[in-house]
């Protein structure tokens, strides 16, 4: 790493990352921005682990956020999601994702990799997304591992789904229309029309592994980077968490963006302390005006 490490309050309006750090952005043919949930809460999102207005401080995600939960009582996990969902849907990007997809006309290349759920990176304009934890809109079949393994059975894979079926009579002839018309909303938790399954949204839940290729994809681009620029995460949750740490051992410029201090603060080039949506307009019209 070269230039000073700068941990102070930013003024944006003077140039605070120093000429080597300047240049070195400036520079940058990749650029990895790494996103948590402090990019979408200028949108009206809450954050999870923020003290008294983090989703994680109102409820236990250990009974909304498990595969157990899930298995113990679909309906009140499924009835959470929706309750988030409409949240969500009424959040639009703000400045801060507006920036970052701007960033695409300035930059060779921009891979976004988001820890979110909320489909703003995409709806902002961003195209290359890696959604490290899913997509909350998308439904995906739950795979009740415990129980199948605890029953013995070796079940078909479901044509329609792609879960395992739970029923033996998996109907060859349902309809992919009937799955694709299912959504996150009120009412009893969906089953996939052809074998039974429950639905669930297609996120990651506490315990359960992150999709192998868009993790392998979000690690790449992290070891290929010029430069990455984290907005908004606590940085606690891994394997994501481990994200930026690799693109500083790769020798990659490294800006942390958020109001508080992280783990990753003292090792970043620099860490402005700040607002997504005001300092990435600001940082990035500085540095490609
Ligand atoms: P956290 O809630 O753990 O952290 C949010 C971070 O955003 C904190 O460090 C805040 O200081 C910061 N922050 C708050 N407001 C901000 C703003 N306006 N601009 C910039 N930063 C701001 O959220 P994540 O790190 O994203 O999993 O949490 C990681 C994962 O834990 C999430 O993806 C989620 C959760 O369980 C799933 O949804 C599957």
């Amino acid at each position: 790493m070269d230039g000073q490490s700068n941990h102070q309050a930013v003024n944006l309006r003077s140039n605070v990352l120093g000429p080597p750090l300047f240049q070195r952005l400036h520079r940058a043919r990749h650029i990895a921005v790494f996103t948590g949930a402090g990019i979408s809460a200028e949108s009206g999102i809450p954050t999870f682990r923020e003290r008294f207005t983090g989703l994680w401080a109102k409820t236990d995600p250990q009974e909304v956020a498990t595969p157990e939960a899930f298995r113990a009582d679909p309906q009140r996990v499924w009835d959470w999601h929706v309750h988030l969902a409409a949240t969500v849907r009424r959040a639009a990007p703000n400045a801060g994702h507006r920036a970052i997809a701007r960033l695409q006309d300035a930059v060779e290349r921009i891979t976004v990799i988001t820890q979110n759920i909320d489909d703003l990176h995409h709806a902002a304009g961003s195209r290359d997304v890696l959604e490290l934890h899913g997509n909350l809109f998308r439904l995906a079949p739950f795979v009740d591992e415990e129980a199948l393994f605890a029953e013995g059975r070796n079940p078909l894979i479901c044509h329609l789904c792609g879960g395992y079926a739970l029923r033996d009579d998996c109907d060859p002839y349902a309809g992919r229309e009937d799955l694709e018309g299912l959504r996150l909303e009120a009412g009893p938790v969906p089953r996939c029309p052809a074998c039974g399954a429950l639905l669930r949204p297609d996120i990651v839940w506490f315990g359960e592994p992150l999709d192998p290729h868009v993790l392998g994809a979000a690690f790449e681009a992290a070891d290929a980077c010029d430069a990455l620029i984290c907005v908004g995460s606590s940085l606690e949750v891994e394997p994501a968490a481990s994200i930026p740490y690799r693109a500083i051992r790769r020798g990659a410029v490294v800006i942390e963006i958020n109001p508080e201090p992280t783990a990753l603060s003292q090792q970043a080039d620099a860490a402005i302390r700040g607002s997504a949506a005001e300092v990435l307009p600001a940082l990035f019209q500085e540095v490609w005006g």
